[in-house]
């Protein structure tokens, strides 16, 4: 299948009713709900900042906002882009609950219609995989950054262990990938990938000081997640975040 027509089946899938709602219980409502998590992820976002002054940022593939929701509440002028209609619908939704003023923008990451160069930070959650050209989309994100910006990738390595990947498992109710999506899905090329090829695709679309942060505190808020809720199927994997810079 060639690109378009892998991303047209994909766009499909990501604009799906139950798919949306799954994603805003699961990660909104679920993870980042659960305030233990909530602070943990803040806390590891801030560090990834530091003492940078970031005045915009981007959150490519946002879904609900789940990472834009925290760059807008740290006073930063926000931007999340998604290919999927439903899904900003609800990113909407989310933000206007939170009283977060963020701009989100639908088109596809992979050819993001925003001016280069603009951006202090972009951030992208859940993403790479999904994606037909993963170091191509890196490559063009890196161009959206003002020299010297700040790129922040996080993704999840999937255990190994399939007790684990058993306890994790919560599938949206109400779709189910069929024949057609699931070779597609065959095709994808960062489909399961660990951060130490992420780094390689980041070293090689030029980011410089490229580091991954340290992860302590969310495993720890799921811990403690799963042992007060064991049916909601806290995500087994490893949780990593890379940041890096654009060279000035
Ligand atoms: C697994 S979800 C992650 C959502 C969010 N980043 C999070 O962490 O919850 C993947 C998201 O990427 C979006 N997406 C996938 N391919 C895309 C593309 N080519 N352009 C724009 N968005 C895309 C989907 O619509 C979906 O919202």
């Amino acid at each position: 299948m060639q690109a378009d027509e892998l991303k047209q089946i994909f766009r499909e899938g990501w604009m799906n009713s139950s798919v949306v709602e799954h994603r805003v219980e699961r990660f909104i409502e679920g993870e980042f709900g659960f305030e233990p998590s909530f602070q943990a992820w803040r806390s590891v976002l801030k560090q990834a900042i530091g003492e940078r002054n970031v005045a915009s940022a981007v959150d490519m593939g946002t879904g609900p906002g789940t990472i834009a929701q925290f760059w807008a509440a740290m006073g930063i002028e926000t931007t999340g882009v998604d290919f999927s209609a439903t899904m900003l619908a609800a990113a909407r939704e989310v933000a206007a609950k939170k009283g977060l003023k963020i701009n989100f923008v639908e088109g596809d990451a992979e050819q993001p219609p925003l001016k280069e160069g603009t951006f202090d930070l972009l951030s992208s959650r859940a993403v790479l995989f999904t994606l037909p050209h993963p170091g191509y989309a890196v490559a063009r994100w890196v161009r959206l950054l003002r020299p010297g910006g700040l790129m922040v990738l996080i993704g999840e390595i999937p255990p190994a262990d399939s007790n684990k990947q058993k306890r994790a498992f919560r599938p949206a109710q109400g779709w189910k990938p069929d024949e057609t999506y699931r070779e597609a899905m065959s095709q994808l090329p960062f489909r399961e990938h660990t951060d130490q090829m992420l780094r390689v695709v980041m070293e090689a679309a030029g980011l410089i000081e490229i580091k991954n942060l340290q992860m302590d505190e969310v495993i720890s808020a799921r811990e403690v997640h799963d042992k007060l809720d064991p049916e909601y199927g806290v995500l087994q994997g490893t949780p990593y975040i890379l940041t890096g810079r654009r060279p000035e």
